[in-house]
């Protein structure tokens, strides 16, 4: 499949995998094209660490289920207790996925930022605080990966929910500064049939023309 519009449509993200490997040459190509993504200033502030090893995978997955007892031992009310449990199945499914990718990202200022920093008045500054370039390009090349490897016939999972345990499984990588894990991202074959494209808002609410 190389039709981008087709590959954008069809990709949904998958939870359940084959347990197939995925060849490392196939993985390298994969990330080739996630480096193709636009960065602020061509920092391409971005690595990707890539696990194959169960047991690995299973101490990052008991990093983030320690991080969830320490959480459900504060949860007192039944209510925020079943909205907690519902989430549990979005947490830990990527130690059963063939390959993991860990996302890492080292924060920087591009020179024109750094600039505005010293340089604009303090009134001013706060308008510039969601300008984190580190993370929007970051995020470039994660899009980018999981449309490679739709493209490729893979499944994928953008994941965030694993980074509660940030710096356990930064421990646990060897990942040191300035890096720092943002996504987890199970690759494989998909185990289940990828479901149907899930809602999105109407395009009328989400575009706004100002001609
Ligand atoms: C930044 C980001 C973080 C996400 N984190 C998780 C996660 O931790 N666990 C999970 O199961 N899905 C996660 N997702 C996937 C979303 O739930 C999913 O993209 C959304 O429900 C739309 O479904 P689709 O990807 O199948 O189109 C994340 C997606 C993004 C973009």
């Amino acid at each position: 499949m190389t039709d981008i519009f087709e590959v954008m449509k069809s990709r949904r993200s998958v939870r359940i995998f084959r347990g197939d490997d995925v060849p490392d040459g196939d993985i390298r190509k994969i990330i080739e094209y996630a480096v193709t993504a636009p960065s602020g200033s061509n920092q391409q502030p971005w690595k990707f660490m890539v696990i194959k090893d169960r047991a690995l995978k299973n101490s990052m997955a008991e990093r983030v289920n320690r991080k969830l007892s320490a959480v459900r031992d504060n949860i007192k009310s039944a209510k925020a207790g079943e909205h907690f449990r519902s989430y549990l199945q979005y947490l830990t499914f990527f130690k059963d996925a063939p390959v993991v990718i860990c996302v890492l990202t080292q924060p920087y200022r591009s020179v024109f930022e750094n600039i505005l920093q010293k340089y604009m008045p303090e009134a001013e500054k706060e308008e510039q605080a969601l300008v984190d370039a580190s993370i929007q390009s970051v995020s470039a090349a994660v899009q980018n990966l999981i449309l490679a490897a739709q493209a490729m016939g893979y499944g994928t999972c953008w994941m965030t929910a694993p980074i509660i345990a940030q710096k356990d499984i930064e421990e646990l990588l060897g990942v040191d500064e300035p890096w720092h894990l943002t996504s987890v991202v199970p690759l494989g074959r998909p185990g289940a049939p990828q479901k149907n494209f899930s809602s999105r808002k109407p395009l009328d609410e989400v575009l706004v023309f100002k001609k």
